[in-house]
């Protein structure tokens, strides 16, 4: 991509000093430049790096192979897609660099990110520059708020949260709950905050504790959780912690239940939570036991690319990024503000995740499914309809 950049601008300097013709300059100059460009370049930004780097690689397993297949079968406007992928480490300092150098790159849209914090550091400077930036998986309300150029292709929160104390109550019948949150996470913060919103109505929680991501030593948080005696324990963070704290749980001698919300949705949570993350449950987008044909198709394609079966976050980009290609193409061009109206008119678009619509707040609506940590595998429980 670098390369092709670079290209264009010597391009632009030939026609700048007079040996190139006019429509090449306009093709240099913004980001409207599909007619004379030969392909069309899409920023990703994603944790390549750092805790929640298994998340990056699916994530970008996800887009890459949506974009694969729509190139595949002729490219969208007749032009293949081209990514640029940067990556942010997890941190949202690094986040905010790595649109910056997306965006001085004449892509046209961006992919990403995924966790909430990172897509907050992202999504102000996509909506300055008016590009539209889609995240497939960012649940936070937040995200979307920021601005008319920011979509999601996911649910949000305060649904994922209810889903998850439904379920704490009606299935697990828990009567009380300690709350574990990742203070610095905005996800972690907004799913506590939604799931005790609901909770609360028919049960009671006994104790609200925090870490932050990077912690190793969670005991004495635990300790207190363990005197005030919870039916279950709801942990909203990522895998990296939410293995590590249920080892440190169990070694405590805790029994309660454990339940989270996506944040677990990597085959790593099972390796890291071992025998003590065995049993519990949580929220996500997608569940590979499905026999929708367009789910069964998905895996077995994801199988044949990566050798092995897609996980949620996967399932979220592959959905988010063939998302933005199709309204690329029913916008017609590349001018980011048609793919941005396009973004705007999603409907019933059929996603792995389910059939997805863009609301006036530019969020999807859609189910999520619960899902079981048995074994190495997460089996599917249920689905909740919005
Ligand atoms: N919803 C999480 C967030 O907002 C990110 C995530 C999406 C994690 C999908 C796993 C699967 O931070």
């Amino acid at each position: 991509m670098l390369f092709k950049t670079r290209n264009w601008r010597r391009l632009a300097l030939l026609a700048a000093s007079g040996v190139c013709c006019a429509t090449l300059i306009a093709g240099c100059k913004n980001n409207q430049s599909a007619g004379t460009q030969s392909s069309i370049l899409i920023g990703e930004y994603a944790s390549m790096t750092g805790s929640t780097a298994t998340f990056g690689k699916s994530a970008d397993n996800g887009v890459q192979l949506a974009t694969k297949k729509v190139n595949a079968s002729g490219g969208v406007l007749g032009k293949p897609i081209k990514l640029e992928v940067q990556d942010d480490a997890g941190q949202p300092a690094q986040a905010t660099t790595a649109v910056q150098k997306l965006l001085a790159d004449n892509i046209v849209a961006v992919l990403g990110e995924f966790a909430s914090s990172n897509s907050l550091a992202g999504a102000p400077i996509c909506q300055s520059k008016k590009i539209p930036m889609v995240t497939p998986g960012s649940t936070n309300p937040a995200v979307t708020q920021v601005g008319d150029y920011i979509f999601r292709t996911c649910f949000i929160d305060p649904f994922q949260g209810t889903v998850c104390a439904k379920f704490a109550s009606g299935t697990l019948h828990a009567k009380t709950a300690a709350v574990f949150t990742d203070i610095k996470s905005d996800y972690s913060v907004g799913l506590a905050k939604y799931f005790i919103q609901e909770f609360s109505k028919t049960g009671k929680i006994v104790d609200q504790e925090s870490y932050s991501a990077g912690d190793s030593d969670f005991r004495s948080q635990l300790t207190r959780i363990k005197a005030a005696k919870p039916d279950i324990i709801f942990i909203p963070g990522y895998y990296t912690e939410v293995g590590n704290i249920a080892v440190q749980a169990r070694s405590l001698g805790m029994k309660q239940p454990f339940l989270g919300g996506d944040g677990w949705d990597s085959p790593k949570l099972a390796e890291i939570g071992k025998d003590a993350i065995q049993g519990s449950y949580f929220s996500t987008h997608f569940s590979t036991e499905s026999k929708d044909p367009l789910v069964v198709n998905f895996v077995a394609a994801y199988k044949k690319q990566y050798g092995e079966a897609p996980d949620g976050i996967s399932a979220v980009n592959y959905d988010g990024a063939r998302i933005l290609y199709d309204a690329i193409e029913r916008a017609g061009s590349t001018d980011p503000a048609k793919i941005r109206d396009a973004l705007a008119a999603t409907k019933d678009f059929p996603g792995v995740t389910g059939k997805i619509t863009i609301d006036k707040d530019r969020n999807a609506v859609k189910p999520a499914v619960i899902l079981q940590v048995v074994g190495k595998e997460f089996k599917y429980v249920t689905t909740v309809n919005p």
